[in-house]
């Protein structure tokens, strides 16, 4: 057993997103401190303790600005201010300030590909003539076919349905068409405009200049559109089965280089990421950062949202989307790190969040399975025992992966979707416009079980949730959890502790091979000399440590001294 190729370590000094964990946090779902069953600003604030307690860096919060919610705030009306569901201004600084108290940073969402249909520039858009400077920020255009009425092409929304929507002019007349890549209420913006880029840096310097620390960065892959706006056959889905997180599929065929599509990837964007990073770095120290969220394929393309001079992280939604396989596992971490390596870029992790099926509830079902997006009470339901035990093992293997790794509220609970979300109570968009074939998100949005006793599980102080808690979730609520030795919330607190301790985030990685195809095992050797062996067995027959590995920690029960299957181990190797 010996350990071969190693990726190499990252400077002991190396800035914090290198190796940060951040934690996302869905604002509608995490706590509700005024009783609506909505989740807002001021019930994040009063809970950031735990953040602190479970040893996390950072929290990414998903948009909380003013916006008539047609996709849970992905749709914003007001870029600089906080919805009233959510808080105001203030409720936004305190957060801030009370989380930079407990040395934790904040990254807000940015949404530049749309806005909402009720942005004051899509209002004037709409009253202004065809041909217009206020038309011409957004993408309008004229219909074919006589009279205008078929689509500018034939493009389809991401969410469903076409991606055109026809306007009624100010005099009643049947108008143009606007594009909206996701929903009818999401106009996209026309980024060949000088006014809509300096908006957008506008908006950046307002954040920055408040205190925050760093911007996820929505559709980072979709803001220059081909000239032209040429026919394309494919349609891209959202959220992939369930071991295909890849978004861009010719039906029936083999996935394409997502810059085949003419509204993705277009390299013009990086023009844009440039720019902004030259904007965060004016700043000054420590360093604001960028992370790109881009469905782009193959990987060396998505590598170049993070060169040097453009955005400083990219979700690595490869690693999400691989079944729990091992040679599959082996295969992306190696592709990952290659690739991040090649433009001198961290990789990061992340195995949920708000847009796909929680890895707990996904991996509860066996490798290869497919099937629709999200889950309803009638579909096949997920082995939710088998699933957690995956889901704990998959998090320690990610939590030993050199780089920075995300983390999506409630997994650290073992959260499962609600697979019982009744269809008259969905919100998300993709279930309407998709006729109801896909369930869509809200099965990963239930709001957060905090007290197992408490109305709404101590979400907020009334019964009301915006979506309905599963009775289930009372037996993950935190209190059940914390101080619980082996519950989930323990083992992901003595993972992020042990990370910290070993420096694993900066570490090299070498895989040690002699294990078989089952077991994914590789050496993290921290800049403090310590050399961490991990070792995920994914088989039936139990695996044995090697003389001398101290053990520090196990996703699950060892067998007779060895890993069972479906677990993983952290031990100290001399
Ligand atoms: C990606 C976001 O994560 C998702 O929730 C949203 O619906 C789309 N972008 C559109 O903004």
């Amino acid at each position: 057993m010996a350990p071969t190729s190693a990726h190499a370590p990252d400077r002991a000094d190396a800035p914090w997103w290198r190796h940060a964990v951040i934690y996302q946090v869905y604002p509608r779902s995490w706590a509700d401190s005024d009783g609506d069953g909505i989740g807002d600003l001021p019930g994040i604030t009063a809970r950031l303790d735990h953040l602190r307690d479970l040893g996390v860096d950072a929290l990414w919060l998903s948009p909380f600005y003013t916006s008539p919610q047609a996709d849970a705030g992905y749709d914003v009306a007001d870029y600089r201010d906080v919805d009233p569901t959510f808080g105001t201004l203030a409720d936004a600084d305190a957060l801030i300030t009370r989380a930079h108290e407990l040395g934790l940073r904040v990254i807000v969402d940015l949404v530049p590909n749309h806005s909402s249909d009720a942005h004051p520039w899509f209002r004037a858009a709409l009253a202004a003539p065809a041909g217009s400077p206020e038309r011409d920020r957004y993408l309008f255009r004229d219909g074919k076919g006589a009279g205008g009425d078929l689509p500018p092409n034939n493009w389809e929304s991401v969410f469903g349905g076409p991606a055109w929507t026809r306007v009624t002019e100010p005099d009643g007349t049947p108008g143009q068409w606007y594009l909206h890549l996701f929903d009818t209420r999401q106009p996209d913006f026309n980024w060949d405009k000088p006014q809509v880029r300096a908006e957008f840096e506008s908006v950046l310097r307002f954040w920055l200049d408040r205190g925050v620390d760093g911007f996820r960065v929505d559709v980072a892959h979709g803001l220059i559109k081909k000239a032209g706006l040429p026919d394309h056959r494919a349609r891209t889905h959202m959220l992939g089965d369930t071991e295909d997180a890849a978004v861009h599929v010719l039906d029936g065929e083999s996935p394409e280089p997502t810059h085949h599509t003419p509204y993705w990837d277009q390299d013009g964007v990086h023009d844009v990421y440039r720019s902004w990073r030259a904007l965060l770095d004016s700043y000054g120290s420590p360093d604001r950062i960028l992370c790109a969220e881009a469905w782009v394929e193959p990987q060396e393309r998505s590598v170049r949202y993070i060169r040097p001079d453009e955005m400083h992280q990219a979700f690595n939604f490869d690693f999400l989307g691989t079944p729990w396989v091992a040679e599959d596992l082996v295969a992306v971490i190696d592709r990952s790190l290659d690739a991040a390596d090649s433009v001198g870029a961290p990789s990061t992790w992340v195995l949920s969040n708000h847009d796909v099926v929680r890895h707990a509830t996904r991996l509860g079902y066996a490798p290869g399975t497919k099937r629709p997006n999200g889950i309803g009470a009638e579909d096949p339901q997920p082995d939710r025992e088998l699933g957690l035990r995956r889901a704990r093992a998959a998090t320690a293997l990610m939590l030993a992966l050199p780089g920075s790794a995300y983390l999506y509220q409630g997994e650290e609970l073992g959260l499962p979707d609600s697979t019982e979300v009744p269809d008259e109570l969905r919100e998300d968009p993709t279930f309407r416009r998709s006729g109801g074939t896909e369930k869509g998100r809200d099965g990963c949005r239930v709001p957060i079980p905090w007290s197992s006793a408490a109305p709404s599980l101590g979400f907020g102080p009334t019964h009301r949730t915006w979506l309905p808690q599963p009775a289930v979730y009372a037996s993950y609520a935190v209190d059940r959890q914390a101080g619980v030795e082996g519950s989930t919330l323990e083992l992901y607190r003595a993972l992020l502790r042990l990370r910290r301790e070993v420096s694993v985030g900066t570490g090299s990685l070498a895989f040690v091979e002699g294990y078989g195809p089952d077991v994914v095992a590789f050496v993290n050797e921290g800049v403090s000399r310590s050399r961490l062996l991990v070792v995920a067995n994914l088989g039936p027959e139990p695996v044995a440590l090697p003389e001398g590995a101290d053990l520090l920690v196990s996703s699950g029960p060892l067998t007779d001294g060895r890993v069972p299957m479906d677990t993983t181990v952290w031990a100290l190797w001399p």
